[in-house]
């Protein structure tokens, strides 16, 4: 996390001191760091050097709208799942033209939203949905540009809950499916054919998956080109993995030479697409809470903090590590093993099992690489309000969103008459 640092024993996001932002926006809150998100843009970006390319951030990992227009002002273009994250990037000042839109259950509203409003790819999940697509399409008067999402069926050996790119996932169409679906797209009126998609799965470590996968797709573009359909971009999806926990995932720059190195082996010289949302948020994020009280137990004893499953989702619901550090290391309190739980009443709310934390009561610890899949995927549960999300440039903080009220909670409910 380079730019979370201590400075006299105190956790500073960039110039700023992270107690002076509990002080100011309260706990829990996420922060983050633009010059984090800049950085790991630029590194993948930076690694194509003169290849043709377009970075499609997925908007899933972190959709605040102060992130999008970050990676907008770069020229970024996005991966969304949803009407909401279109307009989303629409609102932060995204090129829909650098607009790639996946997921396997698009509605008639969310396609006929996304073809006015000209997405470069709109990338199909199955038969069924590339009907779809042609029929709104043609309602519309106009043409859809359309990559099918292929499943290579290839194992990207992560947790079985992001794994997408195997046989029995619901993502993608199988390969020898996407032959005759491409045959079939080619003979729609109201479809471009424009590209091939692949995404197999989330916090990869390794090159040899997306090489794998790579060879695959590069075997059914030649067979498409050999029946006169010519494929334009290569989407690559995302998938790169980041440092939780001591992860050696591979760094951008090989990453990216490993896609270019096997596309320029095969003598195929198209743009790559690539779809990276973790590797450009998750590091650039902490979510800071307070310690509300010590337990001891005879068996345990318990950090317990003001932050919860709610709030931060991922251990609870994949077992994933987040380190947990002190904002401030400046203590006299001696080291103990805490599990750090949260107030949510369950007992999976745990955001880290047997931690060694020097703290007390009124403490501020900071849940580290929290910045990718943390807010997007919080929630009211026990009706607990959503946390602000604060951005840090330099020594400036902006607050990106505010912290959720008590009254919205209800907002929207009825009584009966
Ligand atoms: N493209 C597609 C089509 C995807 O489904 C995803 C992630 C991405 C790109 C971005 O993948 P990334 O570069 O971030 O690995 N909530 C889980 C992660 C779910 C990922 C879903 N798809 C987590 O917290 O680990």
């Amino acid at each position: 996390m380079t730019f979370f640092n201590y400075r006299d024993g105190e956790l500073h996001a960039e110039q700023i001191s992270l107690s002076s932002i509990a002080k100011q926006c309260g706990t829990p809150c996420y922060v983050y760091s633009r010059a984090a998100f800049e950085t790991q843009w630029h590194s993948l970006n930076d690694a194509f050097d003169d290849h043709p390319h377009t970075i499609f951030y997925a908007v899933k990992a972190n959709s605040n709208v102060a992130v999008l227009n970050i990676l907008a002002r770069l020229g970024s273009g996005f991966d969304i799942v949803s009407e909401g994250e279109l307009r989303r990037v629409l609102k932060a000042g995204g090129d829909p033209a650098k607009v790639v839109f996946s997921g396997v259950a698009k509605s008639r509203a969310e396609l006929a939203f996304a073809i006015s409003n000209k997405v470069r790819s709109i990338n199909i999940e199955s038969v069924a949905e590339l009907d779809r697509v042609q029929e709104v399409a043609a309602e519309l008067n106009t043409t859809a540009s359309i990559a099918i999402r292929v499943n290579p069926n290839v194992d990207p050996e992560t947790h079985p809950y992001i794994s997408t790119g195997m046989e029995k996932a619901k993502f993608g169409v199988t390969m020898e499916a996407a032959f005759e679906a491409y045959k079939k797209a080619a003979q729609m009126p109201n479809i471009d054919v424009h590209g091939v998609a692949c995404h197999i799965g989330s916090q990869i470590t390794k090159t040899s998956p997306f090489t794998d996968a790579l060879t695959i797709v590069l075997d059914l573009v030649k067979r498409l080109a050999k029946e006169g359909i010519q494929i334009k971009q290569l989407d690559l999806g995302g998938g790169l993995g980041i440092d939780y926990q001591g992860e050696t995932p591979p760094s951008a720059a090989d990453y990216v030479k490993s896609m270019v190195d096997g596309i320029k082996a095969q003598d195929i010289d198209l743009p790559i697409g690539i779809e990276p949302g973790r590797y450009i948020a998750g590091n650039s994020g902490v979510m800071l809470t307070e310690v509300e009280y010590l337990k001891h137990n005879d068996s345990k004893s318990f950090a317990i903090v003001d932050a919860g499953m709610n709030d931060l989702l991922r251990p609870s619901l994949y077992q994933a590590h987040h380190e947990i550090i002190p904002v401030n290391k400046n203590t006299d309190e001696t080291a103990k093993t805490y599990d750090v739980v949260g107030p949510v009443c369950e007992s999976a709310d745990v955001l880290g099992y047997d931690r060694t934390l020097k703290v007390k009561a009124g403490d501020l610890l900071a849940v580290c690489s929290a910045g990718a899949y943390g807010y997007v995927m919080s929630g009211n549960y026990n009706s607990r309000p959503r946390p602000p999300e604060i951005m840090v440039d330099g020594d400036d903080m902006h607050i990106v969103r505010r912290r959720e009220t008590l009254d919205e909670l209800t907002q929207g409910e009825a009584i009966l008459p």
